[in-house]
């Protein structure tokens, strides 16, 4: 019994506590996923970073492109679903265990996010450094006009 309770309390914290760093864990569907990667249309051997990579659907997609991929996430159970997932791709592939707004952001090329509504100002903020094109799937950057949009993807250059 108080290992059900404990295995509940231990999945609650790594599902909901992530609510007070960023969105829940709900996957991209596929076509958003890709609409997003022509949006961004890196070349084979560029970086896309994705922060807050969830199950590694996304970085999978993109590894099949040829991209390299990095992958930040909080939720420790989908760092290793996605480490799984992305075994096929273990060159191209890293997967961070991770809070995004704490981590150090590798060199990248472009930057992937389905955050929420009320994480986009202050993603702006950063992406004002980082200075590579932002793809956000559902949610847009408060006070900029998208560049480009396909499927609820909203594409930014910076
Ligand atoms: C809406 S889901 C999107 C998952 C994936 N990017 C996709 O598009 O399928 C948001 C993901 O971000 C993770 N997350 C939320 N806040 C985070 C943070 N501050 N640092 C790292 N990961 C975070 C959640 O655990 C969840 O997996």
């Amino acid at each position: 019994m108080i290992y059900s309770f404990i295995t509940i309390f231990v999945l609650l914290l790594a599902f909901g506590g992530v609510l007070l760093r960023g969105a829940p864990y709900v996957p991209t569907l596929e076509k958003q996923a890709l609409a997003a990667l022509e949006l961004l249309d890196l070349k084979p051997g560029q970086t896309l970073l994705e922060l807050g990579s969830g199950d590694g659907k996304v970085l999978v997609l993109a590894a099949r492109v040829g991209l390299n991929v990095v992958g930040v996430e909080l939720n420790p159970f989908l760092v290793v679903v996605s480490w799984l997932r992305t075994r096929r791709y273990r060159k191209q592939v890293r997967v961070i265990w991770g809070d995004f707004w704490r981590v150090d952001w590798p060199e990248c090329d472009g930057v992937f996010t389905f955050l929420l509504d009320r994480f986009m100002g202050k993603l702006d903020a950063r992406m004002q450094q980082v200075k590579k094109p932002l793809v956000s799937f559902a949610f847009k950057v408060p006070g900029r006009k998208p560049d480009a949009q396909k499927m609820g993807v909203y594409y930014y250059k910076y």
